[in-house]
């Protein structure tokens, strides 16, 4: 969590970076702040709230000259969000400033110390504790600053991605990172340093991404020079050219980047299977599935790791590989599995599923899986990184930077990786008949056509959620591949427009929900015409019997439904296996509009992040 932006070169910076972290934001954005070294001083300004709030604080300080300098916006860890506890942070001399993304876990010891050795404190947080080290660090042996956070890293432990900067030394940044991201613009004698590389996509397309435990000395008309931060060897730096484009992360129109990107559904889904996906020939070609095709199919089950939206791509995924490929699957919390003794074979497959690939739960599932030597494949969203690095193989999702903090395109592509990989697998075990395997792939590509139409219940969404944005609760229920659509728009729900909400297997409801139901309760039914559709048809009729208010997404013609709902949002016919990827569409919808007439801020909920790159 937390974005941070750092710029060295003869630029203005401070446009840069505010431009910048206004990009990052969704990573955190509770407080906000910027330095600037104006060629004499460091200007600082910080505020509690968001990147707007410092702007309007650095016109008001007339903070905004300087070429070189760093800004953050933070998710806090240690110490509430106000002014002081926003970063950047000096050390006690005022020579050394840092910008932090991370937490340093054992800064308590660390900090005791220092105290000792006469340093004093502002505020609360891990951040100031390392830059002072830092500084310790480099008084006590008169060192180079590079040389100092060298030494001061090698203390901590936990997780970092900083930028410090030496008054002393006003040509030069130093960046490092340990388990949060870190990319490095390589511009024209100019470098950026942010925790993506959306700040810089429009001055540079080369781009170097530190590893973990990674250090890189910046200096201005000087070559830029890796190391690893243990044994101070040097790494050649790889510098990538991005695929980023700025269109891709600007909101194009739309008042919120959510509803621009669950209007994208149809085309991202089209982009996650072209390519790989060949329904004429049959084929289905993933070359991380390829490569590694054995493991799968000698696999004893496929354990499923993940957090929020994609553990429950994850819980679809599970109905899929067993129907589909005839593997058994445990779908597990990653956070839950990190911490428990799970029982890990050789002989399992583990799938990690993350939008973003920094989610640090995920992250350590798959180390404690790969130690206890399982195969590890990545479903990941972001390109390069940290989960799609340290899994053995993987596959991308192709859906474009999801910038809206809730997860909406990232759950449909994730669903589309995994119904691929299910398929290829079963159409190697022989595990579905020829004819039902040409089906699913034809309608495969039927799906973003699908979507588009599923898109088209905006309107109704929209009534509905006028009908309902003053509720407290809501209940979701769906059964088979829709149980898990109805966690997830419970989930889209509740966090976006903070009306507690609870997904249900329909049929469980009568083992305890149904308590809660009267005519206050607006209960959201998955309902499209499919297998056990009779069963879910009772349900409603328990509903019904008990004054609850009906919400049914059911499938275009439906009647039976319609009779008994008091609202209904039709879906075009598609067939089991493959309906989430259009029933939780109008769910998206629902919530996004709920949220908007209850004036939350859609595209950075309170509370939360989009990368959670702390457990
Ligand atoms: C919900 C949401 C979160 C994420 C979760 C995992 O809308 O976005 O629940 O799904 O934090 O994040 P990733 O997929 O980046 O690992």
């Amino acid at each position: 969590m937390c974005g941070i932006v750092g710029y060295i070169g003869h630029k203005e910076a401070y446009p840069i970076i505010i431009k910048g972290l206004k990009r990052l934001e969704y990573r955190g954005y509770d407080s906000a702040g910027v330095v600037l070294y104006d060629g004499n001083d460091l200007k600082l300004s910080k505020t509690k709230g968001k990147v707007s709030d410092l702007e309007e604080r650095a016109k008001q300080e007339g903070t905004s000259a300087g070429t070189i300098g760093m800004g953050h916006t933070r998710w806090a860890t240690h110490g509430v969000p106000n002014d002081v506890n926003s970063h950047p942070h000096f050390s006690n001399s005022g020579e050394l400033v840092i910008i932090h993304n991370g937490i340093i876990e054992n800064y308590e010891p660390l900090k005791k110390e220092l105290i000792k050795r006469g340093y004093t404190f502002k505020s609360d947080t891990d951040t100031e504790v390392l830059v002072n080290l830092i500084e310790d660090v480099q008084k006590k042996d008169n060192l180079k600053l590079g040389k100092a956070v060298q030494v001061a890293l090698n203390q901590v432990v936990g997780a970092y991605a900083i930028v410090v900067f030496d008054k002393k030394k006003p040509n030069e940044l130093v960046a490092a990172r340990l388990g949060s991201p870190l990319a490095i613009g390589v511009g024209e004698d100019e470098f950026f340093i942010a925790s993506d590389a959306s700040p810089f996509i429009e001055y540079t397309s080369n781009a170097i991404y530190l590893e973990d435990e990674e250090m890189a000395v910046i200096r201005l008309g000087k070559e830029l020079k890796i190391r690893k931060i243990k044994d101070d060897s040097l790494v050649d730096p790889y510098i990538q050219e991005l695929q980023m484009n700025l269109e891709q992360i600007e909101k194009n129109g739309y008042d919120h980047f959510m509803l621009k990107e669950i209007y994208e559904q149809p085309n991202v889904i089209k982009d996650t299977y072209r390519g790989r996906l060949h329904a004429d020939t049959g084929i289905i070609k993933m070359a991380g599935v390829e490569d590694n095709l054995q493991k799968f199919l000698n696999a004893n089950r496929i354990l499923i790791v993940a957090c929020g939206t994609s553990w429950h791509a994850g819980l679809v995924a599970e109905y899929i590989f067993e129907e589909f490929a005839r593997i058994p699957v445990e779908v597990e919390y990653a956070s839950e599995f990190r911490y428990r003794n799970p029982i890990i074979n050789k002989d399992d497959v583990v799938i990690a599923i993350s939008q973003s690939g920094e989610t640090a739960d995920t992250l350590a599932a798959i180390k404690m899986a790969k130690e206890n030597g399982a195969f590890v494949f990545g479903v990941c969203n972001v390109v390069g990184s940290s989960i799609s690095r340290e899994t053995h193989a993987g596959a991308y999702t192709h859906a474009g930077p999801e910038i809206g903090v809730a997860s909406t395109k990232a759950f449909t592509t994730q669903i589309t990786v995994l119904t691929l990989i299910a398929l290829r697998l079963a159409n190697a075990k022989g595990t579905l008949t020829k004819s039902d395997y040409f089906r699913y792939l034809q309608e495969m590509e039927l799906i973003p056509q699908k979507v588009e139409e599923a898109l088209q219940t905006n309107d109704v969404a929209q009534k509905v959620a006028a009908a309902y944005k003053d509720a407290s609760n809501c209940l979701y229920l769906g059964r088979g591949y829709n149980f898990p659509v109805a966690l997830e728009g419970a989930l889209k729900l509740k966090e976006i427009s903070y009306i507690h909400a609870e997904g249900y297997p329909a049929a469980e409801m009568k083992h305890g929900p149904i308590a809660l139901i009267d005519e206050q309760m607006p209960v959201v039914v998955v309902a499209p015409k499919q297998e056990h559709y009779d069963k879910i048809v009772s349900n409603i009729q328990e509903i019904k019997s008990r004054s609850g208010k009906i919400i049914a997404v059911v499938t275009k013609g439906d009647t039976q439904v319609k009779d008994l709902a008091d609202h209904v949002i039709e879906i075009p016919e598609v067939s089991d296996a493959l309906s989430p990827l259009v029933t939780t569409i109008p769910l998206q919808l629902l919530s996004y509009h709920i949220a908007v007439m209850r004036g939350c801020n859609v595209d950075q909920p309170r509370n939360l992040a989009k990368s959670v790159t702390v457990e």
